[in-house]
């Protein structure tokens, strides 16, 4: 609805890879813009493709790495977006599981000129198969967003927005996050100190305060790729970054997802994972 084939469109680089396939879908082409400690490099964006039409962000938790962007690149995205005329896209995608701290302000409250769409979803609060989420639209885009997802598929089911909209209403959403959120962090908790444990000299540990997964930096040397077939070899999924860069230098890491999993079936895990790490970075330094 927003892009015209051939617009360009800021993308995060690590960054989401159904968001990139979507972009392409639609004709647009892609500008990967790096993240760092502070979230994505506005500056860079704006170095290189100042007049872009679009920026498709995940500032709460960026995907993959897991990094809060800060007050001060928020307010320079927002001060790009309405000076280019350009829009923001905050997919806010795990914003239920706060573990500690207070989240910053999402850009779409930052936000005084409608440059901001903000997307949520129900995938990671009940479930992905229910396939309900939300947005919250500038006034100027509401009309053309209603039409556009007439056309896609009408509506999500009107039955199960009904129970969801119910299961709020009685209270039992808040209470299912609540008790979420603590059996989430203890398995987060599990998951990094059973890897610290046994891995402790070849992974560097970000511990999340917020989403489904922490990512596990691995040594200079050791392929993630390598990781991660080696571990599916013993049934643990575990997703290796470096797949998600387009552009900027790739860094060796695990994204490993701890919701889902009790304690008790975690620490084995994580020991058993920690053991592949150990190993395949012994192989790399005897190859070479
Ligand atoms: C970065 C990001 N955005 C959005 C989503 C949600 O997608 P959907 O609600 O379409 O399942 C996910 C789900 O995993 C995600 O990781």
């Amino acid at each position: 609805m927003l892009l015209t084939p051939g617009d360009r469109v800021w993308v995060e680089d690590p960054g989401y890879f159904l968001t990139r396939r979507q972009l392409m879908l639609a004709n647009a082409v892609l500008q990967p813009v790096p993240v760092d400690a502070e979230g994505l490099r506005v500056d860079v964006g704006i170095a290189t493709a100042p007049r872009a039409r679009a920026a498709f962000v995940t500032p709460s938790h960026q995907f993959p790495t897991g990094v809060v962007l800060s007050m001060a690149r928020r307010l320079a995205l927002i001060a790009w977006a309405r000076q280019a005329g350009g829009f923001i896209v905050e997919d806010d995608y795990a914003s239920e599981f706060r573990y500690s701290g207070r989240p910053l302000a999402a850009l779409q409250g930052l936000d005084e000129g409608e440059r901001v769409i903000y997307v949520g979803t129900l995938n990671k609060a009940l479930f992905p198969g229910l396939r309900i989420g939300y947005a919250v639209v500038p006034e100027a885009l509401l009309q053309a967003y209603v039409a556009a997802r007439y056309l896609i598929d009408r509506q999500p089911p009107s039955l199960h927005q009904a129970v969801v909209a119910e299961f709020m209403r009685e209270g039992y959403f808040a209470a299912h996050i609540r008790r979420m959120r603590l059996m989430y962090r203890e398995q987060r908790d599990a998951l990094a100190h059973a890897l610290a444990r046994h891995a402790g000299g070849d992974v560097r540990i970000d511990l999340p305060d917020q989403g489904m997964h922490l990512v596990a930096h691995l040594r200079a040397g050791v392929s993630d790729l390598e990781v991660e077939a080696a571990a599916r070899e013993r049934d643990i999924v575990v997703r290796a970054m470096s797949r998600f860069y387009l552009a900027a230098p790739r860094r060796a890491a695990l994204m490993l997802g701890f919701s889902g999993f009790p304690p008790q079936v975690i620490k084995p895990a994580a020991a058993r994972l920690a053991h592949v790490i150990t190993r395949t970075g012994a192989a790399e330094r005897r190859s070479g």
